[in-house]
């Protein structure tokens, strides 16, 4: 059995592929080392199973280097640090990294095997030996629109993303929650009575959003009850670094031949842990909408197309309905006004599953 070893596991993403992997039964094929930066020598996981032994010193070239394979959620810090020491001193094992560090290298490859397996596999035989997790976003538009790029269909595609609190990290889910909770309990007096006035409640809201009494030290601003239009960095060409990942990333990951342009805003919204995403996508011709929903719907086993009905869509397109599932559902589709080549779409999916955790289990499991 492939030794493997494990790095963040207890972190959100970490904790997502435990689940998982616990699920699917993983830890029976592999013999597994957890590793830690601050608890070394204390007892492994009891999930692991009896030959886990203890922690092992995330930081111990040594240890790291006598895995087969390491999977890595501990963040990008960790990975510019200890991934080219590793390298280095000649280790020659596969590195799985939910981390971006790597993810444009020449010599790493974005892992989304539903939707390119053959890249993962020319890249094995061509003896590539470090994946990345794709971008959030990325990664769950694939899933859901894979059956028109892999059909090279798209000529270009547009895009607002509206993407939950749990892409910027634990402590941002706390926080809007707790900002929430601040929002309600400020006018909890107002709204238990119908007879008080809407607009003196919206202005008591509005002004404790801007008094300095909720707590931003993760998002900067208030986010419940509004939202934020810049997602990570700022670029010099006006993109957010998130903005700018949509192109690069979907194009490495499809081993494109000709570039697709793919752009549009990135904005935070008060959801928890599910992006969705609104799509304006030019066909490269005019096919019939039947035709474009048999293509998506048979691409993957997760992804869902859901009818443009009203009703159906606000009971199964929503952060609520598909939070904690693999479901990658996709709807609204429809032709636009533009012309019979442009089309609509709104995608919505888990940030921590197909967004972040299963892609690294399942290469994993291509490896093992
Ligand atoms: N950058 C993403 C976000 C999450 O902030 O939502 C990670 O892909």
């Amino acid at each position: 059995m492939k030794k493997v070893g494990f790095v963040g596991w207890r972190g959100m993403v970490g904790s997502v592929l435990m689940q998982r992997m616990i699920e699917e039964k993983d830890f029976s094929l592999i013999t597994p080392t957890f590793f830690s930066t601050s608890q070394t020598g204390q007892a492994a996981p009891p999930f692991a199973g009896p030959n886990a032994g203890t922690l092992e010193d995330a930081n111990n070239l040594d240890a790291l280097a006598a895995q087969d394979i390491i999977i890595t959620c501990q963040g990008g810090d960790y990975t510019s640090e200890i991934y080219p020491a590793l390298r280095a001193r000649g280790w020659n094992g596969y590195w799985i990294d939910a981390a971006s560090t790597l993810r444009m290298k020449d010599d790493a490859i974005i892992i989304l095997d539903p939707v390119n397996q053959k890249v993962i596999d020319d890249g094995l035989n061509k003896g590539i030996k470090t994946f990345a997790g794709g971008n959030c976003t990325v990664s769950l538009m694939l899933m859901a629109l894979g059956g028109l790029f892999t059909h090279d269909l798209v000529e270009w595609a547009a895009v607002s993303t509206y993407q939950a609190a749990s892409g910027g990290g634990a402590k941002h889910m706390r926080e809007l929650l707790n900002q929430m909770g601040i929002l309600e309990q400020s006018v909890a007096n107002e709204l238990a009575s119908p007879a008080s006035a809407i607009l003196d409640i919206e202005r008591k809201v509005t002004s404790t959003m801007r008094d300095g009494s909720l707590p931003v030290d993760n998002f900067g601003v208030p986010l419940a009850g509004s939202l934020i239009p810049w997602i990570d960095t700022q670029l010099d060409n006006g993109q957010s670094r998130e903005e700018w990942k949509g192109q690069a990333e979907t194009n490495k990951i499809l081993s494109t031949n000709q570039l697709i342009p793919i752009d549009g805003l990135c904005v935070r919204i008060g959801a928890l842990r599910c992006h969705s995403q609104s799509f304006t996508l030019k066909l490269k011709r005019d096919i019939p909408l039947t035709e474009v929903e048999t293509l998506l719907a048979s691409h993957n086993e997760w992804v869902k197309v859901i009818p443009n009905d009203r009703e159906i869509t606000m009971c199964e397109l929503t952060p609520a309905a598909v939070t904690g599932t693999l479901t990658t559902p996709v709807g609204r589709l429809r032709k636009l006004n533009m012309g019979p080549e442009y089309l609509s779409a709104f995608t919505v999916g888990d940030q921590l599953l197909w967004g972040a955790a299963e892609p690294l289990r399942r290469m994993l499991r291509i490896l093992i």
